[in-house]
């Protein structure tokens, strides 16, 4: 397994600003190490739940923690952090923490499909007990509609040309290798690599439903911080960024009435406080030792 190397981690411990014993909330597992990093300012009293949905980190981490009465991990949605809570006996958070997108570890395992680099079934599912493996959907799907996923996913313009080549494709399953085959025909050898990253992105964000799930765990999270508690977010491409970004914006403001309007009629109310005007994002000496966070953005806003 590829070892898992946690992206801006020293940006996040202290941008969340850790209580020895507060309650903290990880979305996203993965192999720990955000987790382990929070655990390591944390005291006795302290909680902490953790989400992943994929079982294979889940297991992971399960044996990893089983010693430690602070922590309580769910193989789950990070869109369920209310319920998690809630069966954790947790009513409010001084830290949630999310590291959207997937690990090296599941990049590398040709179990998942992320990659073209190996040739495997087009799965793309990071729990395989849920749903079907995008290789199936695909299968039945029209050119307009793969068109559509390319281009709103990853915003690769041509969609419609990669789409029609793809419907060409004759065996079955279809693979990462098909796939990748299909879009070096019309790409030229130069940009191929690019593309196919966006065309394999988009795959993977539709199969997951990653940006509604992401809009879900946002405004679940900001109703279980506690006064003064952060909300810390890692991205990895615009689409997702985007979303965090205008959803601290929004929470930030204290009156979205059109402009000009002489009285608030709105009653809107400022939740969040932005703390990075600007994203965090990696220094070149961490993109040096690990190639994967040179896209990390890291957006982190206090509960008011
Ligand atoms: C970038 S990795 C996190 C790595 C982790 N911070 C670490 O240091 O090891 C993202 C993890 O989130 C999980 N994940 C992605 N979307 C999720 C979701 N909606 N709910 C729960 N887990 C999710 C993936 O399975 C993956 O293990």
């Amino acid at each position: 397994m590829s070892k898992h190397i946690p992206v801006l981690k020293d940006q996040v411990i202290d941008s969340l600003r850790i209580k020895p014993d507060g309650n903290y909330a990880d979305g996203t597992l993965g192999f720990a190490g955000h987790t382990e990093a929070i655990l390591a300012r944390l005291n006795a009293s302290a909680r902490l739940v953790a989400t992943d949905v994929d079982p294979k980190a889940f297991r992971y981490c399960q044996d990893l923690f089983f010693n430690d009465t602070r922590v309580r991990l769910f193989n789950t949605n990070f869109t369920n952090i209310d319920v998690v809570a809630a069966l954790s006996g947790i009513q409010k958070f001084d830290g949630i923490l999310a590291d959207l997108g997937v690990s090296s570890a599941q990049f590398d395992d040709p179990e998942y499909g992320f990659t073209y680099r190996t040739d495997t079934v087009l799965d793309l599912r990071l729990d395989h007990s849920q749903g079907e493996p995008f290789s199936i959907k695909l299968s039945v799907m029209s050119e307009k509609e793969i068109a559509d996923i390319i281009f709103k996913y990853g915003e690769e313009r041509q969609s419609f040309r990669i789409a029609r080549e793809i419907l060409k494709i004759d065996s079955r399953p279809y693979t990462t290798g098909s796939i990748k085959e299909a879009v070096a025909a019309i790409i030229p050898g130069f940009k191929v690599n690019d593309t196919l990253s966006r065309v394999f992105q988009a795959f993977r964000i539709f199969t997951n439903n990653e940006l509604e799930n992401l809009k879900i765990f946002l405004r679940k999270s900001l109703s279980l911080l506690a006064p003064g508690g952060r909300l810390a977010v890692i991205t990895f491409h615009s689409l997702e960024d985007r979303i965090v970004k205008e959803f601290f914006r929004y929470e930030n403001l204290d009156c979205v009435c059109p402009q000009g309007t002489p009285v608030c009629i709105c009653g809107k109310e400022r939740t969040l406080k932005i703390i990075t005007k600007k994203p965090l994002t990696a220094s070149k000496d961490e993109i040096s030792i690990n190639n994967r966070s040179r896209s990390a953005k890291l957006r982190v806003a206090e509960r008011i």
